[in-house]
């Protein structure tokens, strides 16, 4: 009997894939090699079911006869090891991205004589139009919560926007663009202290309480479906945490960051007269600890931020206090500094990779643009938080436009700076 080969990612199944399998399995017998969430997540977003689930399905599915994982989007290593007689895929990727993994699919296939069978597409349906309608419907908190970890997972860096808003966030949730013929977005939403209070007209000095932040996250859940890294500032008492952990926990919010200040909370990039003090390594430890015996599900993260790079204590103090703070429990570790140049960071990272490889590492450069993404992945940082770019970048352009008005006594020169009125009232 002839061997078969189909590659498909199957998160929304549709008559389109069984189309493609039912071709197959007229060919012969039928292996579906299920891309693994880290292939997915290598061109496009993560899908909604992870592997298990998705082969599970698959599995199922008649003329099926076994489901293997592809690890990447690449056919060629699974080819080379199956060896089918055919490959079947639709006729769709003769053109645009996937020209290239075709043409390679057909090279090897010729090896062995083996033949790229590719039955015409099926129209009226796609898996593109599914997402855009799960997308509308929303998401539960249960889902939402766990995709964080997910993408952890999955991604060799994961990219996280700032939000202070229901119409930011709304940005966050559909920005993107095409680089290196792949089309990126954000993965998921920060949720500052330092713009929620900004944008409330407020010092980012805890003075806006966790109900008050908790309305921004509300309103920010409600337009979006990513998932969602919450700043805690210090956390606060220990006793108080918890509870900001369960009522997080609870809306479907992925992650808490509280950072190891105490006294009067500063933001860390203060440029001069900045005053804050660091907790005791062991008050951060009990808060860490409190915060995740408080939660109820295994997807919620605790991620304990240190400063000791921003406080001047250096690498050292840094290594011992984040190690301390991985015994107590905490899922990752963001380590902050307000230096213009990453190699502090990328020091801290590489010898904190010597003893905990499997923690995962945050950076937030604010002070140090220049750096990329491939870098920060290159040196061990699996999630880069763009924390304040939305509001420094609404800031300006506000303030023009209210400048232009009193300049010219009308509003026909700061309309040149606006939007047209019948895009705004139609935005969302
Ligand atoms: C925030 O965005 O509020 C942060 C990051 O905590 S920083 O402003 O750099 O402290
Ligand atoms: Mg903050």
């Amino acid at each position: 009997m002839k061997t078969v080969y189909v590659a498909m990612s199957a998160d929304l199944v549709h008559p389109g894939h069984l189309n493609i399998i039912r071709t197959a399995a007229e060919l012969g017998e039928v292996t579906v090699g299920v891309l693994t969430d880290e292939a997915i997540a290598s061109y496009k977003r993560l899908p909604y079911m992870n592997w298990a689930q998705r082969s599970a399905v698959v599995a199922q599915l008649k003329g099926v006869a076994r489901v293997v994982p592809q690890t990447t989007l690449d056919y060629v290593p699974n080819l080379l090891e199956l060896r089918p007689d055919f490959v079947v895929h639709g006729d769709d990727w003769k053109t645009g991205v996937q020209q290239e993994t075709r043409r390679r699919v057909i090279e090897t296939l010729a090896q062995w004589g083996g033949k790229l069978v590719e039955p015409t597409y099926t129209d009226g349906i796609s898996s593109t139009q599914l997402n855009k309608a799960i997308r509308e419907i929303g998401v539960t908190p249960d889902v939402r919560r766990s995709r964080l970890r997910r993408l952890l997972g999955a991604k060799s860096v994961t990219r996280v926007l700032e939000a202070h808003s229901g119409l930011s966030a709304l940005i966050a949730e559909h920005a993107s663009a095409v680089r290196d013929n792949q089309k990126r977005e954000f993965d998921a939403i920060w949720l500052s202290s330092l713009t929620d209070s900004t944008s409330k007209g407020k010092p980012d000095t805890e003075c806006v309480d966790v109900t008050s932040r908790l309305q921004t996250v509300n309103e920010i859940l409600e337009v979006t479906t990513k998932p969602i890294v919450y700043d805690g500032d210090s956390g606060g008492l220990a006793e108080n945490f918890v509870f900001t952990v369960r009522s997080l926990e609870r809306l479907g919010v992925s992650a808490v960051v509280i950072e190891d200040k105490v006294g009067r909370k500063q933001n860390s990039l203060l440029p001069e007269g900045n005053v804050q003090r660091q907790a005791p390594v062991e008050d951060h430890c009990a808060k860490i600890s409190a915060g995740k015996h408080a939660q109820i599900t295994d997807d919620f993260m605790i991620v304990a931020r240190c400063e000791s790079l921003i406080t001047g204590a250096g690498v050292e103090d840094a290594l011992a206090r984040c190690s301390a703070y991985v015994a107590a429990g905490a899922d990752a570790i963001l380590i902050h500094s307000k230096s213009a140049s990453p190699d502090e960071i990328f020091a801290f990272a590489s010898r904190f990779r010597e003893v905990h490889p499997a923690v995962p590492l945050v950076a937030v450069p604010s002070t140090y643009p220049q750096v990329s993404e491939d870098d920060l992945a290159a040196h061990g940082i699996k999630m880069v938080i763009y924390a304040n770019h939305m509001l420094r970048s609404a800031y300006p352009a506000m303030e023009k436009t209210a400048r232009a008005i009193l300049e010219h006594g009308r509003a026909l020169e700061a309309d040149a700076l606006c939007m047209p009125i019948r895009d705004i009232v139609t935005l969302v």
